[in-house]
C-alpha cells in the first residue's frame, strides 16, 4: 500500500535555506513544492510596476488590485524546479532582485495581501503531498502539517550566504547593504502585527549554521520518515 501523504510546513528566517532545504526535501519524497516567498515577491513585483509603493498608502491601493493579480507554478522539466507565473508571465529572475527584497516585508505586512495568498496556499495543500515554505506555514496556513521545521542561523552566515547568492546573480551589493536589509526583514517579519514570524507548537529546530546541505537534509527526511509511518 502506498504510503499516506503528509504536508510539511518549513518556516524560519530569511536566508537560512529553506527553499534548498524544501525543495530537496519535496523531491526525495516525490511530494511538491511550494515557495509562498515567491508569491508575495510576484505581488510586489506587481505593486513596484504599478506604482503602488511607496508613499501612496499601498495597503489602500494594493487590495482592490488583488483580483488582477493571478498567480500559478508551472514545473520547468528541463531545470527541474517549479517557476512562477505572474499573470502568465514567467517571473522568477524578477522577483530575486534586490529591489523587490527591499519592499517585500512591508507588502507581506498587509493583511489583505495575506488572506489572499494564504487561501490560494491552504487550497494548494488540502489533498497533502506538499511541503510549503514561508513564515507562517506552520502557524497560520497548515497548522495542521504533520511536520513542522522551523529553520534559523546566525546572522553571520546568512549574510554571507546571501551575498554570495546574490553575487553570482551579477547583482552589485555590498555585505553592508546585505546584513542591513537582512536584520531589517527580520525585524519587520517577526514584529508585524498580523502572522508574525513565529516557531509554531510542535516545529522541530533546525539551527544551520554549522550543518552542511547533505547532513540537514538528511535529518529533515529521517523526520519525515517519522510522520509518515506514524
Ligand atoms: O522566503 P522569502 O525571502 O522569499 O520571502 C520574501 C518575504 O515574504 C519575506 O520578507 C517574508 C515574506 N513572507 C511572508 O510574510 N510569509 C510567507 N509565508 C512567506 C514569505
Amino acid at each position: 500500500m502506498a504510503r499516506p501523504k503528509i504536508n510539511i510546513a518549513v518556516d524560519g528566517h530569511s536566508s537560512t535555506g529553506k527553499s534548498t532545504l524544501a525543495r530537496q526535501l519535496a523531491a526525495k519524497l516525490s511530494y511538491t513544492y511550494i515557495d509562498t516567498g515567491a508569491m508575495y515577491r510576484a505581488v510586489t513585483l506587481y505593486a513596484l510596476r504599478e506604482n503602488l509603493i511607496p508613499g501612496s498608502s499601498p495597503d489602500e491601493a494594493l487590495p482592490k488590485e488583488l483580483n488582477n493579480i493571478q498567480l500559478r507554478f508551472e514545473f520547468n522539466s528541463e531545470k527541474q524546479i517549479s517557476e512562477l507565473l505572474l499573470n502568465g508571465e514567467n517571473v522568477e529572475a524578477e522577483i530575486r532582485t534586490q529591489a523587490v527584497a527591499e519592499q517585500v516585508s512591508t507588502i507581506a505586512a498587509i493583511s489583505a495581501v495575506r488572506k489572499h495568498l494564504v487561501a490560494q496556499q491552504q487550497e494548494m495543500a488540502k489533498d497533502g503531498g506538499v511541503v510549503m515554505d514561508g513564515r507562517d506555514i506552520g502557524t497560520v496556513v497548515l497548522p495542521q502539517a504533520e511536520l513542522k521545521i522551523f529553520m534559523t542561523a546566525s546572522h553571520e552566515v546568512r549574510t554571507k550566504r546571501r551575498f554570495n547568492e546574490l553575487r553570482e546573480k551579477g547583482q552589485e551589493v555590498s555585505l553592508e547593504e546585505v546584513s542591513k536589509n537582512l536584520a531589517h526583514r527580520d525585524d519587520l517579519d517577526s514584529n508585524r502585527a498580523d502572522s508574525p514570524l513565529r516557531q509554531a507548537e510542535g516545529a522541530y529546530l533546525l539551527n544551520n549554521s554549522n550543518l552542511d546541505p547533505e547532513k540537514q537534509l538528511e535529518i529533515a527526511y529521517h523526520w519525515a520518515l517519522e510522520k509518515i509511518t506514524a
